[in-house]
């Protein structure tokens, strides 16, 4: 595996058409799994690790964020990537850097109502990386669902020409959901962390009984959160438009463990209601 610290380096190593996985590096078997599925292609696979500043609010853990290239590159060649980018800030933000993407209302919803700025800071650098990178199809973890759903609208609209693929949401044993962040969590954290997933599949078991009150289900899953400092626990369409209970709908969950933020969701099917049940105890749902 080839580490580009470059774009000039970049597009020496790039032999092939590409799929893209952008991350803020910390990397853990979550980001391994999407590797993986971005190589089974035969694809050149492109991981990026650059931890992007505009997505960070004033507070938040920018400055704090894991960095570790050596591990990150270890991770990254192990489950098939061919190159490594990790840019310089000045590569990706230069000094005359002015433009900032927009992705419209629903940046400002869900996670964009208390981190003002965030998928604003997260479209910009997404689009730069492409353009850079110049990839035919990129992959994002499914844990991140309103921000693959953003990236999805804004590839969209912007005719990128891109494909924007989820990827299942990796758990520890427990049923938490893989993230760089956990690892700030103190043990007692940790173990009261399992809580999210246990509130999700508490719904989930809920609808899959029938149950289709919004309320109710909501209310059912913020039961189990004891402990946690709740964010917001909603029950949108699977587009994130309002809930439809005929409709595909996804269970969405943000909370704070101590200093740390931590979010989840899980799809519900009313075709197939016992499915989100069945896959979040096995530690993979698509
Ligand atoms: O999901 C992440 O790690 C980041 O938001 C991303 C997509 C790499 C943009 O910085």
């Amino acid at each position: 595996m080839i580490i580009a610290r470059s774009a000039t380096e970049l597009r020496a190593a790039i032999n092939g058409p590409v799929s893209f996985v952008p991350t803020m590096g910390a990397l853990h078997a979550g980001h391994a799994s999407l590797i993986r599925l971005a190589a089974a292609d035969g694809s050149c696979v492109v991981v990026s690790d650059f931890v992007n500043p505009s997505q960070f609010g004033e507070g938040e853990d920018f400055e704090s964020y894991p960095r570790d290239l050596d591990g990150d590159a270890a991770i990254a060649e192990q489950a098939g990537a061919q190159i490594l980018y990790a840019p310089s800030m000045a590569e990706i933000y230069p000094p005359d850097f002015a433009t900032t993407i927009d992705p419209g209302p629903l940046a400002h919803e869900l996670c964009g109502a208390l981190r003002p700025g965030h998928f604003a800071g997260v479209a910009t650098v997404v689009v730069r990386l492409f353009g850079l990178v110049g990839p035919r199809r990129a992959i994002f973890g499914r844990k991140d669902y309103q921000q693959l759903a953003i990236l999805q609208l804004v590839a969209k609209d912007l005719a990128l020409g891109i494909e924007i693929v989820g990827a299942p949401t990796i758990r520890d044993a427990d049923g938490l959901a893989l993230s760089s962040r956990n690892a700030y969590l103190s043990a007692a954290e940790r173990v009261q962390a399992a809580a999210l997933p246990v509130a999700l599949q508490r719904a989930a078991a809920a609808y899959a009984n029938g149950e289709r009150d919004a309320a109710i289900l909501a209310a059912i899953g913020r039961n189990a959160l004891d402990g946690v400092e709740l964010e917001y626990l909603e029950l949108r369409s699977a587009e994130l438009a309002p809930y439809d209970p005929e409709h595909l709908a996804v269970l969405l969950v943000a909370g704070h463990l101590g200093a740390t933020r931590l979010i989840d969701n899980i799809v519900l099917d009313p075709t197939a209601p016992e499915h989100a049940v069945a896959q979040l105890s096995t530690k993979e749902y698509a």
